[in-house]
């Protein structure tokens, strides 16, 4: 009974509630974009002190838009902080391109924490957030309700939301998105049709849930212009009884993707495997696409069948959530960031290549599974992904990373 049934804004509401308006969207876009909630809560938000400037050392967008290395490059998994660090305190900036404050852009992050965000929260006013756990799995306390989030699914954190990370373990670590304009959205299915990859009924928004609780020298850290702010608050910002509208987060299970691919012989492009996206300009030029190569059949025919050489337009960032076939000592672990850059040259390890050459017709042809524990993603930009100086000189960076793929031979035969 706490939401208005028939207004939005009534005098009087029950339980004597403030109604409170986010938008995300510009209020003329279109009602397919158009992007809003309401909150009603037991304080308004705009109850704090004045916010005051929060430097974060490895948090900030402070590459050079410039400077863009063609050379691949890694990184291994990041490893666990040392002094008590929350998920705020624990985010690095690997890199991006563009700008907040043009509205076009987006930049890549990497998080490890050891600590629950405590009398903390914070809000994202320059784009929507998308996280990725790769270890370690996190209560999202939204305004708009609690989340659980891990390994092997994802959340999104609409801009402007406030958001307080829990940790369920005594430690965290994953990759966030960030897309700076359009919201992400499912992308369009195409010839597939109206079923199969990612289905809207398996993203699922929280339910209102608040605590009435004054907590003297609570945090908002503010997020705004790719700078820190931090004001103080005298309760919890977890108030809001009830909600309503699209402006939410939400969590995806992975497992819930139905991959689509070839059956009989050659790829698919990547696009299939497409979870969600942020788009950009024209179709399928978009800021972010997160892409996820789902546990599946690949029963293709006298075909090369691991992904074979090639040089994209867009910018590839990858990263390892688990995968149990990988061989201990090997470049590829749980928890690794690799990075393409438009249109430099790649493919498989070079002992891959002879391996699947190797292999008789039959041995080659038999329907394989990829193992249902395999979870590996990409993040697509068509925008030059800039590094950050944190993530050029960062000790995990893994040096020689344009050689672990190893020398790839020759077998032409001249006629
Ligand atoms: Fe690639």
């Amino acid at each position: 009974g706490a939401l208005p049934r028939h207004q939005n804004t009534p005098r009087k509401t029950t339980y004597g509630l403030h109604p409170e308006l986010v938008s995300g969207t510009g209020f003329m876009a279109d009602r397919h974009h158009n992007r809003r909630v309401w909150l009603y809560r037991i304080r308004p938000s705009a109850s704090h002190t004045p916010f005051e400037p929060a430097p974060h050392p490895t948090f900030r967008a402070d590459w050079a838009p410039g400077e863009v290395d063609p050379n691949l490059a890694g990184w291994s998994a990041l490893p666990a902080p040392e002094a008590p660090t929350d998920f705020i305190d624990g985010i690095a900036t690997l890199g991006g391109q563009g700008s907040p404050a043009l509205r076009r852009g987006f930049a890549i992050h990497l998080y490890a924490a050891n600590r629950s965000m405590e009398r903390r929260a914070f809000y994202d006013a320059d784009g929507d957030l998308l996280i990725i756990p790769q270890d370690g799995s996190l209560t999202l306390q939204t305004e708009l309700g609690v989340l659980d989030v891990g390994p092997g699914q994802i959340a999104i954190v609409p801009r402007g939301l406030k958001l307080a990370v829990h940790l369920a373990s005594g430690f965290a670590r994953g990759w966030i998105g960030e897309a700076y304009g359009r919201s992400f959205e499912l992308p369009a299915r195409g010839v597939v049709g109206s079923n199969g990859t990612s289905d809207p009924r398996h993203f699922r928004a929280p339910r209102a849930w608040f605590e009435d609780r004054v907590v003297p020298g609570y945090r908002l850290t503010a997020k705004l212009g790719n700078a820190l702010h931090e004001a103080r608050l005298d309760h919890s910002p977890f108030d809001v009884v009830a909600w309503h509208g699209e402006h939410a987060p939400y969590v995806y299970d992975l497992a819930d993707f139905s991959p689509v691919g070839n059956t009989r012989f050659d790829h698919p492009d990547p696009s299939v495997h497409v979870v969600i996206g942020a788009p950009m300009d024209e179709a399928g030029a978009d800021t972010l696409d997160f892409g996820f190569f789902p546990p599946r059949w690949d029963p293709s025919e006298h075909t090369f069948r691991p992904p074979f050489f090639h040089r994209n337009a867009v910018t590839e960032l990858n990263g390892i959530i688990s995968d149990p076939s990988l061989r201990a000592g090997g470049p590829f672990a749980p928890g690794v960031t690799f990075l393409t850059p438009s249109m430099t040259a790649h493919g498989v390890l070079a002992r891959a290549v002879e391996s699947h050459l190797r292999k008789t017709d039959a041995a080659a042809d038999r329907p394989a599974r990829i193992p249902d524990a395999s979870a590996w993603f990409q993040l697509e930009t068509m925008l030059p992904l800039s590094l950050t100086p944190w993530a050029r000189s960062a000790a995990h960076r893994i040096d020689g990373w344009p050689h672990v793929w190893g020398a790839y031979r020759e077998h032409f035969e001249a006629p």
